[in-house]
C-alpha cells in the first residue's frame, strides 16, 4: 500500500518541490492557508507519481484548525509515514527600532513559524507509524546567522527538534531538521526580490549559486527514504557553503 506524506506549506514554493518528489511513492497531503494555491498545485502533482495528493485548507497556527486537518489528513484511519513541516515565512523582514514593533515582529515570527510545527506534529503524533515513520522540519541559515526574529524563531525549533528525536527513537521514528540557506524562486522574499537581490544572495555561496526548491526535495527525500532510516536527532545545513557546519 501506498505511504502517507503530510506537507505544510505544500503548496508553493520548497513545499511543492517536496511534494514533487514524495508524491512518487506515496499519496500526499498539501496544507496551507490559501485553497487556490493548493489546488492548482494539487493539479500540477496529479498522476506525477503512484500517489493520490489531497488539498487540506488550514491555518497552522490556530489550534482547531490543526486538529481539523489532522483529521482530514488521516481521514479513515489512514498511519502518517512522512510528515514535514515546511510552513512559516519571515513575517517582519525589516527591524525596528520602536520597542512596541519589535515585541510585535517577534510575536509575529515566533508565532508563524514555531505554532505550525509544534501544533501539527503534536495533532499527528498518534498516527504515525510506529516504527517508520520519519518528520523533517525546515529551518533555516538565519537560526545560526542571525537575521532577527526570523532567525530566532527558526532556532527555537531546534531544540524542540532534538527532544522530539529523543522521545520517538524508541518507536522507530526519526526526527531531523534541514536548515536551508537562500533559495531562490518561491514566494519567501515577496517584493524584496530583485535580479540584484538574487545575484548577491547567490553569490554567499562558495559553489556560487542559490540553493533551488529541488536541492532541498532532494535533501528530504533522503531522509524520509529507504537510506535515511539511521538519522535522528540532527540539523542538516544546505546552503552551497554559505555557512560551514561546526566541527
Ligand atoms: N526561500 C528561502 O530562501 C528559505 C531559506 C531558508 C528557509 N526557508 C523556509 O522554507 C519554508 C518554505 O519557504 P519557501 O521559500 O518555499 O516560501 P513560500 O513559498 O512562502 O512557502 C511558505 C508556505 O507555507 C505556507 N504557510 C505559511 N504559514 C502558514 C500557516 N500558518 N498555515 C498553513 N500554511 C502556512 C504558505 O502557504 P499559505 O500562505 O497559503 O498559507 C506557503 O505555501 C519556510 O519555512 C521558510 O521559512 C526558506
Amino acid at each position: 500500500m501506498t505511504g502517507l506524506a503530510v506537507v505544510s506549506g505544500g503548496g508553493t514554493g520548497i513545499g511543492l518541490a517536496i511534494a514533487w518528489s514524495l508524491v512518487r511513492e506515496h499519496d500526499v497531503v498539501l496544507i496551507g492557508r490559501r485553497a487556490e494555491m493548493l489546488d492548482r498545485a494539487a493539479a500540477t502533482l496529479a498522476d506525477q507519481g503512484a500517489g493520490t495528493v489531497r488539498p487540506v485548507t488550514a491555518d497552522l497556527c490556530d489550534p482547531a484548525a490543526v486538529l481539523r486537518a489532522a483529521d482530514e489528513a488521516t481521514t479513515g484511519g489512514r498511519q502518517v509515514d512522512v510528515l514535514v513541516n515546511n510552513a512559516g515565512g519571515n513575517f517582519a523582514p525589516k527591524p525596528s527600532d520602536d520597542l512596541t514593533e519589535t515585541r510585535d515582529q517577534y510575536l509575529v515570527n515566533l508565532r508563524g513559524n514555531v505554532l505550525p510545527t509544534v501544533l501539527l506534529t503534536k495533532a499527528l503524533l498518534p498516527a504515525l507509524r510506529r516504527p517508520g515513520a520519519r518528520i523533517v522540519t525546515i529551518t533555516s541559515i538565519a537560526a545560526f546567522r542571525g537575521n532577527a526574529s526570523y532567525g530566532a524563531a527558526k532556532a527555537a525549533l531546534h531544540p524542540w527538534s532534538a527532544e522530539l528525536a529523543g522521545q520517538l527513537a524508541p518507536d522507530g521514528i526519526t526526527v531531523n531538521v534541514v536548515a536551508p540557506g537562500y533559495v531562490g524562486g518561491t514566494e519567501f522574499y515577496r517584493d524584496r526580490m530583485t535580479p540584484e537581490f538574487h545575484r548577491a544572495r547567490s553569490r554567499q555561496a562558495p559553489l556560487g549559486r542559490g540553493g533551488t526548491p529541488e536541492d532541498v526535495a532532494g535533501l528530504v527525500a533522503y531522509l524520509t527514504g529507504p537510506d535515511g532510516g539511521f538519522v535522528t536527532g540532527q540539523i542538516i545545513q544546505i546552503n552551497g557553503g554559505a555557512l560551514p557546519g561546526r566541527g
